[in-house]
């Protein structure tokens, strides 16, 4: 699979999202460690998973100790493999998703997380979402913390604008590694954080890069001409979406996510699909009518 890089360290070019593996609709345990394990044999070197991807309030970290298991469980060499995952967001339980960005609660999170993890240091440690009530500075102080003292190896944010990345940046002495917002043909509106990232070098990985979980299979149906040139190469609109994605910028790394084998099999193939000058026109047309 081609290669891309985020803050240096070279990585799968499509990762896999671990959401829906952990969240409402989630499937059983056992079709979850199929699901990673079809992706590290394909190649993937990237998961993206959260503290936050749980369901229930005492389940904290259900994702990441999932993946923690899966890596440890499959037959191969995992030892490249990059585990990307965030703090700062929190689920009661209610169905809720809350915040907290105070320096103290996301160094001790991640503490969590490097436990659940099994880890010497997280991979990359990503800040989820900003907190109105921390000044957004001091939630990224910690990361520079965390660097500096070795439990994290590259630190990122999400879901930030174009001033907070500069921010994030300027707080982290230059060494952001990665933004990660939502981008898809039906979410276009992060495409100024997008260019930004592709000025300042910084990996943009695209979060519900097929529209989420909820709308993924129909994305085909609702964008033709993602449909058209999908007919055109025999593979699916999901796949001719993270080519399409992988084409606007080298520092872009979609984290399609996957609770099936199959899916994640036919995305890992947009990593080598090819599109033309032509088809990638016809695409961004597309997305930007509507
Ligand atoms: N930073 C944030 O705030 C934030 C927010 C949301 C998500 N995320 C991250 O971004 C990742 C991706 O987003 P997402 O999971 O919300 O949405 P998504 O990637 O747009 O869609 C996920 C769904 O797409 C389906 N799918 C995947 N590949 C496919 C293919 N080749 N053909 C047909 N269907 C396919 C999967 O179906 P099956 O389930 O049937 O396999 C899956 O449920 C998440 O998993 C998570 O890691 C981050």
């Amino acid at each position: 699979m081609r290669q891309r890089t985020i803050g240096g360290v070279q990585v799968s070019a499509i990762g896999l999202g671990g959401m829906p593996m952990s969240i409402e609709g989630r499937p059983d345990h056992q079709r979850s460690v199929a699901t990673i394990h079809a992706a590290l044999d394909a190649g993937v070197t990237l998961i993206d998973t959260a503290d936050a991807y749980h369901l229930h309030a005492d389940e904290v970290g259900h994702n990441e100790s999932l993946i923690a298991e899966a890596l440890a469980s499959w037959g191969g060499d995992a030892s490249s493999v990059v585990v990307a995952t965030k703090g700062g967001h929190l689920r009661p339980g209610d169905g809720r998703w809350t915040r907290d960005g105070r320096p103290e609660y996301l160094k001790q999170a991640a503490e969590a997380s490097l436990k659940r993890l099994g880890v010497p240091a997280i991979g990359l440690y990503q800040f989820h979402r900003p907190d109105p009530s921390v000044p957004y500075a001091e939630s990224v102080g910690a990361l520079a913390d965390l660097l500096d003292a070795g439990k994290i190896r590259m630190a990122g944010i999400s879901n930030a604008n174009p001033a907070q990345i500069r921010e994030a940046q300027e707080v982290l002495g230059g060494r952001l590694a990665s933004v990660q917002n939502q981008y898809s043909p039906a979410f276009v509106s992060s495409r100024p954080e997008l260019d930004l990232c592709t000025e300042l070098g910084v990996a943009f990985l695209p979060w519900s890069p097929l529209g989420g979980i909820s709308r993924a299979s129909d994305l085909g149906a609702r964008f033709a001409a993602f449909r058209q040139v999908a007919d055109a190469h025999g593979v699916s609109p999901q796949q001719v979406t993270l080519g399409w994605m992988l084409a606007t910028s080298p520092v872009v790394v979609p984290i399609p996510g996957s609770s099936r084998p199959e899916t994640i099999r036919d995305s890992v193939r947009a990593a080598d699909l090819d599109l033309s000058a032509d088809e990638l026109a016809t695409l961004d047309a597309a997305v930007s009518r509507r």
